[in-house]
């Protein structure tokens, strides 16, 4: 009876709550495109290559970010890039899209390996006295200072601890409200909202104030070389290149918070399963090893080195289609449609996991097995775009997918160059889905001591 009333009252969301992972992948299996009812809307999901194309670039205009999860963020990140749509999307995207590309991104590359240098330097205290460190914090806050400090450069040392204080309190506050189905706006004295407020007004005023700071700056006159310039500061001076546009205070507010919440936890979260993944696979970690030596002598790589660092790149790709932090991800139809003979009608919702798609056994031989020889160049064992989707793919597919994938490359990198780690509990980490993919319990490595380069 229970369960009768939950289905009626909820859909499908009794059998999801359960066991999402294990639900979406059983689905996954009966391929194609199969309805999954969310409460009162109809939903679907779309695990067919033709169709995830078909949503995500042919038919994209018909396709929007009014679900209820973009919703619930929307709170924070405002009209940013990853919430908002449509034509005030794309000139958004226009305009941040050159400060990401590949080339530009690698400036960014001595940030990421200062940021990487003091968390090695922290395990290096740690390997001394024997105590082990906590990964999963490590790396949310190397990833947290890594893209705050490229975005707002020397201007925000004073403010660092302040934005690691609050940024907890606002991921979890977020999470609370994407899975909870009531969303009240945020002056309403919900526990919630009594927690997020104050986090979020402490955020946004050192956002605005350093906004105003190098505002104040370039009307002087003053901006660093192109080279040297952080990408607040880039933002600011782009100009759509259609219109001659540049952006409001109130629109770089809206994409900082957007690029602070889009760039970190996520990273973070993959680089945390990819400790757990070489502790599995201790093997892996000294192939990477011999890799790094082979390239760098042994010193911490710089991102010069990364393309002599193959095997890297594929353990991260290899990691990140195991665990794709943002594992599942919708859309809602805009109007009505047809995918793969299913017919999709305005306000349906089409949802992807990648978790599922990544582990279909028509997609991938021993899906469930961590093989990064996968990803490797000229035998990559997917070439269809749509069957990987870590980043999604399409127009939206992540702005800071080749920033994520460097930063990764330099973070795992310095650390293996120093040491062999090991998790302090063997016992099973099992994927947890919330707003990203989560380890069941914390990553607690023991790192040993092992040079690669006498230092
Ligand atoms: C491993 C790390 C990351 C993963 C797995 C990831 C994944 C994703 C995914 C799946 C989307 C598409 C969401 C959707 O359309 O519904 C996305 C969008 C986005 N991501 Fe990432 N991301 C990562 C790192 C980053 C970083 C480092 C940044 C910035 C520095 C970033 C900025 C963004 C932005 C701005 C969007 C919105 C793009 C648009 O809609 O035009 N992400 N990301």
């Amino acid at each position: 009876m229970a369960g009768m009333l939950s289905r009626l009252i909820g859909g499908d969301l009794a059998d999801l709550a359960q066991d999402p992972l294990g639900e979406f992948c059983r689905r996954s299996r009966q391929g194609g495109v199969v309805p999954l009812q969310i409460a009162l809307t109809r939903g679907h999901l779309v695990s067919d290559l033709a169709a995830i194309r078909h949503v995500l670039l042919d038919n994209l205009a018909n396709y929007d970010k009014h679900t209820p999860a973009f919703d619930a963020v929307r709170v924070v990140l405002g009209n940013g890039m990853l919430t908002s749509g449509g034509a005030f999307w794309k000139r958004q995207r226009r305009i941040a899209q050159p400060a990401f590309h590949g080339e530009k991104v690698r400036h960014f590359g001595p940030i990421i390996s200062k940021m990487a240098a003091e968390c090695a330097a922290a395990w290096e205290a740690a390997a001394a006295t024997g105590d082990p460190v906590d990964a999963g914090t490590d790396m949310m806050r190397v990833t947290l200072r890594a893209v705050a400090e490229t975005l707002f450069g020397d201007d925000m040392a004073g403010d660092a601890a302040e934005i690691n204080r609050v940024f907890p309190t606002i991921l979890t506050c977020l999470a609370a409200r994407v899975s909870s189905p009531l969303r009240s706006p945020l002056w309403v004295p919900t526990a919630n909202n009594r927690r997020l407020r104050p986090a979020l007004g402490t955020l946004d005023a050192i956002v605005d104030r350093l906004i105003a700071t190098k505002r104040r700056r370039l009307a002087a006159g003053g901006t660093s070389e192109p080279k040297h310039r952080d990408l607040l500061t880039i933002l600011m001076l782009a100009r759509d290149e259609e219109t001659g546009e540049t952006m409001s205070d109130l629109q770089l507010r809206d994409e900082v918070m957007t690029l602070l919440i889009a760039g970190h936890e996520t990273t973070a979260n993959a680089l945390a399963w990819l400790w757990v993944l070489l502790d599995r696979h201790p093997d892996e970690q000294e192939r990477l090893r011999a890799e790094l030596v082979t390239a760098t002598g042994g010193r911490d790589p710089t991102v010069d080195d990364l393309p002599r660092l193959p095997r890297l790149k594929a353990v991260i790709q290899e990691t990140l289609r195991l665990y794709p932090p943002v594992w599942m991800f919708d859309r809602r139809a805009v109007g009505p449609d047809d995918l793969a003979g299913t017919p999709v009608a305005k306000g349906d919702l089409v949802i992807f996991c990648p978790y599922a798609l990544h582990r279909l056994p028509q997609l991938w031989s021993d899906p469930d097995a961590f093989r990064p020889e996968r990803f490797e160049a000229g035998k990559e064992e997917q070439k269809n775009k749509f069957a990987y989707l870590p980043f999604s793919a399409g127009p939206r597919i992540c702005l800071g997918a080749s920033f994520a994938m460097i930063e990764s490359q330099i973070i795992v990198g310095t650390l293996l160059s120093r040491f062999r780690v090991r998790l302090v509990d063997p016992s099973p980490i099992i994927a947890t889905p919330r707003v990203t993919l989560r380890t069941s319990r914390p990553v607690i490595l023991r790192p040993e001591r092992a040079p690669l380069a006498a230092r």
